[in-house]
């Protein structure tokens, strides 16, 4: 079992180191498949957008037995269910983990165009309850949610098998 991940702005790779230093399993970038068996069973870890998990597609060939998506919400958004459905992981196991972001200024293109956009229409929501208060000031201000112990259910799941 090794440890496969995709990360943009490094909250994914704080998360994936954690995960190798604990576990003591080996890590490697999605850029780095080539010098994996192809055999090899595969815990991913991704960054995600609109609830895909990026760089998934390029890791489907090899034996994936988990998948790892973060996000900066408190839970998977939109749903647990709806990535898994979204990203067609069948029986794979799904693990969320809340990662975080830069704030909005410091984002590059497209994707501050996106979270201009998503923060403009959340902001014009007129049933704005804690969550989405919440939700506006992580994607203005930044946030950082990287915890060790949201590994932990990952973690219980590789010591079960
Ligand atoms: C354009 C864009 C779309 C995003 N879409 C989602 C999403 O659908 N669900 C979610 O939970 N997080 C979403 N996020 C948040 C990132 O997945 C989150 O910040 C992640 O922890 C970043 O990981 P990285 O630092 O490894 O790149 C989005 C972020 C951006 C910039």
């Amino acid at each position: 079992m090794i440890i496969v991940y995709e990360s943009k702005t490094g909250f994914t790779k704080k998360y994936a180191e954690m995960l190798s230093a604990k576990t003591g399993l080996k890590l490697y970038r999605v850029k780095e498949l080539s010098k994996i068996n192809i055999n090899e069973e595969i815990i991913f870890l991704g960054w995600m957008k609109i609830g895909k998990v990026q760089g998934l597609k390029k890791v489907r060939k090899y034996n994936l037995k988990a998948v790892c998506g973060s996000g900066t919400g408190r839970t998977a958004e939109p749903d647990a269910e709806t990535i898994i459905t979204r990203n067609k992981l069948g029986n794979v196991p799904f693990f969320y983990l809340r990662g975080g972001c830069f704030p909005l200024k410091d984002l590059k293109g497209i994707d501050r165009m996106m979270m201009s956009m998503f923060v403009k229409t959340l902001k014009k929501r007129s049933d704005k309850d804690e969550k989405l208060i919440e939700a506006i000031d992580t994607i203005e201000n930044g946030f950082d949610g990287v915890k060790e112990e949201n590994l932990i259910p990952i973690i219980e799941w590789l010591n079960s098998r």
